[in-house]
């Protein structure tokens, strides 16, 4: 897909289709409103006949309706001006994407002022750019006959409008962009198969789409991981034959004095379960058990190419975990980078295991801030279904810049809650700490309470358990896949860095 923005008269665009607008009539029985006053004259029947409402998300196509240039439009549904975020203008561009491609149109011209007034055009142009990216990704590359699968849709769309001359529109045009094309990298290596995206394959992807940005990308195998004392990964990853891999990734958009904000992500490429083996039905969806490394990755990128004024460390602890004659067994105990020892006494919960040495790892940076993003329990599913990104934090400073972040990114996100007893459930037996908890219920909580251990004294953290959202939520939301990876937490990361500029 190739998205510009232009500056120009709708009339002067020649273009096969356009996407307009529509929206409710203010006041009951009002009829419904176009905005754009010479299409509505055209439209006024479908409009009195109630077939054009403005409801939010509603898409009525006309073709070869012949209006001035355009042979096709599409009409979309705003809903009503009070209701109408920066969130609801990615979905409505997801919906003109996907009009666009059912009208088959390889060119589409969308009359953005329709949607955004000279206020709030930046804010909303960042939107459409975002909501259009994301609509546009597709994984086919695995489909033989699709020879140029990695090649977009072929879709050209112009954002018409008459700010796109301000430099701020233009720079959240961009943003937007930037965004998209990131998120849209990181759900790539989520929908790749398990043989096709190993510690290794992943790591090698961080360094080649690191190249060029300013990211620098240090990456340590299993030996290294060894006699780095990160026992957490390396016992979770003797089960497989592929050598795990620990990525770093260091961004400095700020003076070297200043302290960084560490981001730290699963990478798990495989979770069979281990020796504690998982049931079958489903289990080829864990190789999306790296969506949390995946979109830290695209963070930085994201971070990097935005250029933001924030020294930003990537952490991704990666590696599968499978059975196998050397691999964890129930009753194992291992010690972590920080010196804790733990037991494994099922080697299913291994998410916590790697995290804990990136954890560890994390806190000797002498951080800002920590945030890891984790698909590391079935609980949170329970909870929150997959609307919610579930996450965890003691710190309430950290807790209101997350709030921020969200209502930025228009990501949902749900605070749980973490305390004193969770972290009493976690004491080991045999070693400090045992891997699963002593008690019923609050699985994800317990599961944050173990990480936590491994979070320095002091350090402001969050965990994100995005178990529930890093894949198949296009139920919810319409530029994210029914199936595929989303992407989630990625935008929300990006802002919470922004935040510490
Ligand atoms: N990767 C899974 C969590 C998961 C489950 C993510 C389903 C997405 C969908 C994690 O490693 C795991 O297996 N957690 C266990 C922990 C338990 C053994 C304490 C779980 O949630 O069942
Ligand atoms: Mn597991
Ligand atoms: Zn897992």
């Amino acid at each position: 897909m190739i998205l510009n923005l232009l500056k120009k008269d709708l009339d002067a665009v020649s273009c096969p289709a356009l996407v307009a607008f529509s929206k409710p009539g203010a006041g009951k029985d009002k009829p419904s409103r176009i905005t754009h006053a010479e299409l509505a004259k055209g439209l006024a029947e479908s409009i009195s006949e109630g077939s054009i409402t403005g409801k939010f998300l509603e898409c009525v196509l006309f073709r070869e309706k012949n209006f001035g240039p355009f042979r096709h439009v599409v009409v979309v549904g705003l809903g009503a001006d009070s209701e109408f975020t920066h969130e609801s203008a990615r979905q409505v561009a997801a919906q003109a994407f996907d009009a666009a491609t059912a009208a088959n149109a390889k060119e589409v011209a969308i009359h953005f002022d329709g949607l955004a007034g000279k206020k709030n055009a930046a804010v909303m142009a960042r939107a459409m750019a975002e909501g259009l990216t994301l609509a546009s990704y597709k994984f086919d590359e695995l489909k033989s006959g699709k020879k140029d699968g990695k090649k977009d849709s072929e879709l050209t769309i112009h954002l018409v409008s008459a700010f796109a001359g301000d430099a701020a529109v233009k720079k959240a045009f961009n943003e937007g962009l930037i965004l998209g094309q990131c998120t849209n990298f990181s759900r790539r290596l989520g929908d790749m198969p398990a043989n096709m995206m190993t510690p290794t394959i992943l790591a090698n992807s961080a360094k080649d789409a690191a190249e060029g940005t300013g990211v620098k990308v240090t990456i340590w195998d299993g030996a290294r991981i060894a006699k780095e004392r990160m026992g957490g990964l390396l016992g979770v990853s003797l089960g497989s034959s592929q050598d795990p891999r620990f990525i770093i990734m260091e961004y400095k958009g700020a003076a070297a004095s200043k302290k960084p904000v560490v981001f730290v992500g699963k990478g798990l490429t495989f979770d069979s379960g281990g020796i504690s083996i998982k049931p079958s039905a489903g289990m080829e969806e864990m190789k999306y058990d790296m969506c949390g490394g995946a979109n830290v990755i695209g963070t930085l990128i994201a971070i990097a190419k935005l250029k933001l004024k924030v020294n930003v460390v990537g952490l991704i602890a990666a590696t599968e975990n499978m059975p196998g004659p050397s691999a964890n067994k129930p009753g194992d105990v291992c010690k972590a980078r920080n010196g804790k020892t733990f037991e494994v006494n099922n080697t299913d919960a291994e998410g916590r295991l790697i995290l804990a040495d990136a954890l560890s790892y994390a806190s000797e940076l002498e951080p800002q801030i920590i945030a890891d993003a984790a698909t590391l329990t079935g609980a949170i599913i329970m909870a929150l279904g997959n609307t919610h990104t579930g996450y965890f934090t003691r710190n309430e400073a950290l807790n209101k810049k997350i709030q921020l972040a969200s209502s930025q990114s228009g990501e949902w996100l749900w605070r749980m809650p973490l305390t004193d007893f969770n972290s009493k459930d976690m004491k080991g037996t045999f070693a400090d700490l045992s891997n699963t908890s002593h008690t019923k219920g609050a699985g994800s909580a317990t599961a944050a309470a173990f990480l936590e251990q491994f979070v320095g004294e002091g350090i402001p953290w969050a965990h994100f358990d995005i178990a529930g959202t890093a894949w198949a939520v296009g139920n919810r939301l319409n530029y994210c896949p029914k199936k595929g990876a989303s992407g989630a937490i990625l935008r929300t990361f990006v802002e919470l860095a922004r935040a510490y500029a």
